[in-house]
């Protein structure tokens, strides 16, 4: 049994110690705004926040992440609020939305990191097949 904090509230779960993350996310506690995407860290839809660092949770072996804060795209903020979120609505980012939860993920923990701007823009090397980078970097450049 491997005990999991998911946006402030523990979870004890039974799986193999080896499982990603991503998928006990999705699959056992139904937090399915974590996307799957390439499963070998390159697209950043998977993207989650572990005692406040961005990890790929798709390459994220569950057991390593026993005992430690995990924060989802659900748990970002209880009503739209981060400024992250704020941003992504007052620039209508998402197009299809597959890749923005990873995108505001990865963005959250940048700010936590205390960058800003164009330092956020710089570290989010994700996939958006929609195409919608500029419209993430109007939102991103005023962080
Ligand atoms: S699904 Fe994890 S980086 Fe693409
Ligand atoms: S909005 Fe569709 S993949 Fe990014």
């Amino acid at each position: 049994m491997i005990s999991l904090n998911v946006n402030g509230t523990l979870y004890n779960v039974n799986v193999d110690a080896a499982t990603p993350l991503l998928w006990v996310l999705r699959d056992i506690l139904g937090l399915t705004g974590t996307k799957y995407g390439c499963g070998i860290e390159v697209c950043g839809a998977c993207t989650v926040l572990i005692d406040g660092q961005r990890e790929h949770s798709c390459v994220f072996d569950v057991s390593s992440a026993a005992g430690k804060k995990i924060t989802t795209i659900e748990g970002l903020s209880p009503d739209r609020s981060h400024p992250a979120q704020k941003a992504w609505i007052d620039h209508q980012v998402p197009q299809c939305g597959y890749c923005q939860p990873g995108m505001i993920m990865a963005c959250a923990g940048a700010m936590q990191a205390g960058h800003h701007g164009t330092e956020i823009l710089s570290e989010m090397k994700h996939i958006c097949i929609c195409g919608t980078y500029q419209r993430i970097k109007d939102a991103v450049v005023g962080l």
